[in-house]
């Protein structure tokens, strides 16, 4: 049995200053509820002064159920006040905890890219399909008759050992790696009809040393038109073309007399551009010429009717000049942070 109350200004100030202490010291809303339930709930001190008001006398049941009813009305909005308090720092709380930072760098990841390579030899092709030309492929697995004897090198021509051949096992089957892009020229010969335009990259072999300006596998790409009345000023002019689309329009070709068994006349082609970090100068890029009659008549085309000029360049020299590759090596080593710096577009 609890104690009979009595209600004074005294006892309701007590247990409304308990109240209020309790209030003010519940840190959360779990702590707020508890509070709640010991000070106003149906046992708390004040639930039962406020149930006494039943016993006193009619003349002071007025005064002490204000007494009573201002302190359960004070006590009440105190809790209010608090949980409305409470509920603003936990919500501020959650919100803090659950922030996300707009500014900060996403997690990488990494997609990879596409080689620098691959997208210079796409470059090249777009020059040459933009002018109707199509794109030929052939083996790397070569036969020695269309890398060396069908663009008239002889069995025992000097030129031959020009180029260092990687032969392939067994020697009766006169395979080779291809040295160069050229056999293609003679495979789209015997593949199509005149006239003909075509453009092959792709790989190439030779037992070069691996350094600076040489690898042992790299990518040429081989140009090839035959058709009636071509001149070597179409094949100027078609160099001037590529390689102002490649490099701007002040870049500029130069030919220079050379030998090759497969072009008659041969040149050197020499490319200039007004950027180069030495300096304006000549930088030789690769070779040129009219098709030879013997190359033409070895896939079955009359030279009397007939004519061609057929060129040939390095993909990788061609990155070198136009992007500034100091080393040859940083092209083939597959380190990613290389390739990224030319993004998807070089
Ligand atoms: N095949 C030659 C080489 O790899 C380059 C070349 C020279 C290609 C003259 C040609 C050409 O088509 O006409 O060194």
């Amino acid at each position: 049995m609890s104690e009979p109350r009595e209600i004074t200004e005294q006892s309701v100030e007590s247990a409304v200053a308990a109240a209020l202490a309790a209030i003010a010291s519940a840190g959360d809303s779990a702590a707020l509820k508890a509070v709640r339930a010991e000070h106003t709930g149906e046992k708390s001190e004040l639930a039962q002064l406020n149930a006494e008001l039943r016993n006193v006398p009619n003349d002071q049941k007025a005064a002490l159920g204000k007494l009573v009813g201002g302190a359960r009305g004070r006590v009440n909005q105190a809790f209010a006040a608090r949980e409305h308090e409470i509920v603003a720092a936990e919500a501020a709380a959650a919100l803090e905890a659950e922030a996300v930072d707009v500014t900060a760098l996403p997690s990488r990841y990494t997609a990879g890219s596409r080689h620098p390579l691959a997208l210079l030899e796409d470059r090249v092709c777009d020059v040459f399909t933009g002018m109707g030309w199509e794109i030929a492929e052939g083996p790397e697995v070569e036969s020695e008759w269309f890398n060396f004897d069908a663009l008239n090198f002889d069995a025992d021509h000097p030129a031959r050992a020009m180029q260092d051949t990687f032969f392939v096992d067994p020697p009766e089957a006169h395979l080779v790696m291809r040295t160069h892009t050229s056999p293609v020229q003679v495979r789209s010969m015997l593949d199509r009809e005149v006239p003909i335009y075509v453009l092959a990259p792709g790989r190439v072999y030779r037992t070069d040393e691996f350094d600076a300006t040489h690898l042992p596998v790299f990518m040429q790409f081989e140009g090839l038109a035959v058709d009636k009345g071509l001149t070597m000023a179409h094949l100027k002019g078609t160099l001037d073309h590529f390689v102002k689309s490649i490099f701007g329009d002040e870049a500029k070709v130069r030919l220079r007399p050379s030998y090759f068994p497969f072009t008659e006349p041969s040149a050197e082609l020499d490319f200039w551009h007004p950027t180069f970090k030495t300096g304006p100068r000549w930088i030789e890029w690769g070779g040129c010429g009219m098709v030879h009659p013997n190359v033409l008549r070895s896939a079955g085309i009359d030279p009397e009717v007939y004519t061609g000029f057929a060129f040939g360049m390095g993909i990788e020299r061609g990155l070198m000049l136009r992007n500034g590759v100091q080393d040859m090596r940083e092209m083939v080593e597959g380190d990613i942070r290389f390739s990224q710096q030319f993004g998807m577009v070089v």
